[in-house]
């Protein structure tokens, strides 16, 4: 199964049936947010950068999709209200988790969802230190790109409470610290297959990394 093939899976069983409300937290290029909205949902991207929401508005014209598309930070959304509030690779990156958690939820509809997509990125021990670090040589050495950004500097990750964490646990308690209720979470098998099939061997395997979707109720 392809990488989009995958995620379209996902936010098909984790977001409300369309079409419902929902802000995509930290959108990017809009990867996620034009599924959702190709899956048939009104989608609000909201991202700090306004270049990564140019690239996503462009790539919505030529999908013929409609989104709503808003600059500003993750801590401060625009007020919905909204069915679902969601975010790829974004919360761990926060100062304060936290306090973005509990605003996402005072946007959301009585009922509204929470649906984070993230991942076990590994822990600070010297073998993790080892693995990223050999999984960087060999992206030097094959050319490999990040299809993200590159690594974060270790002064940067120490102010993030959810940077590094080898569990999803500590996730999972800013999320009920946050107010937001019934907390469930599910690995996600499929994208992490998708992601297997589409680096180079040993790439994909120093990089492999459980990926998986929290879900909770406003
Ligand atoms: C790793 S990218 C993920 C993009 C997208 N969610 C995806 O999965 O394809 C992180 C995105 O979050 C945005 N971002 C980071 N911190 C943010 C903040 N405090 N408020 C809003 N957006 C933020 C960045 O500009 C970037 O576009």
């Amino acid at each position: 199964m392809r990488k989009a093939a995958a995620w379209r899976r996902v936010l098909r069983e984790a977001l409300p049936e369309p079409p419902a409300r929902v802000l995509d937290v930290g959108a990017g290029t809009g990867a996620l947010a034009l599924l959702a909205a190709e899956l048939g949902h009104r989608v609000t991207a909201l991202d700090l950068s306004e270049g990564m929401l140019a690239v996503a508005k462009r790539k919505a014209a030529q999908r013929g999709l409609e989104l709503d598309f808003v600059v500003g930070r993750a801590a401060e959304p625009p007020p919905g209200p909204f069915d679902a509030v969601m975010e790829r690779h974004v919360l761990w990156t926060l100062p304060e988790p936290e306090r973005a958690l509990a605003a996402w939820r005072s946007v959301c509809a009585p009922g509204g969802r929470l649906v984070l997509l993230e991942g076990s990125w590994g822990g600070d021990g010297p073998l993790e230190r080892a693995r990223e670090l050999a999984a960087e040589a060999v992206r030097r050495l094959r050319r490999v790109p990040h299809d993200h950004h590159a690594p974060y500097p270790e002064e940067v990750l120490a102010a993030l409470p959810l940077a590094r964490r080898s569990s999803p646990r500590p996730m999972l308690e800013a999320v009920r610290r946050a107010g937001w209720r019934a907390v469930r979470i599910k690995r996600l098998r499929d994208v992490e297959w998708a992601q297997l099939q589409q680096e180079p061997r040993l790439l994909s395997l120093l990089e492999h990394r459980p990926r998986y979707a929290i879900v909770a109720d406003a």
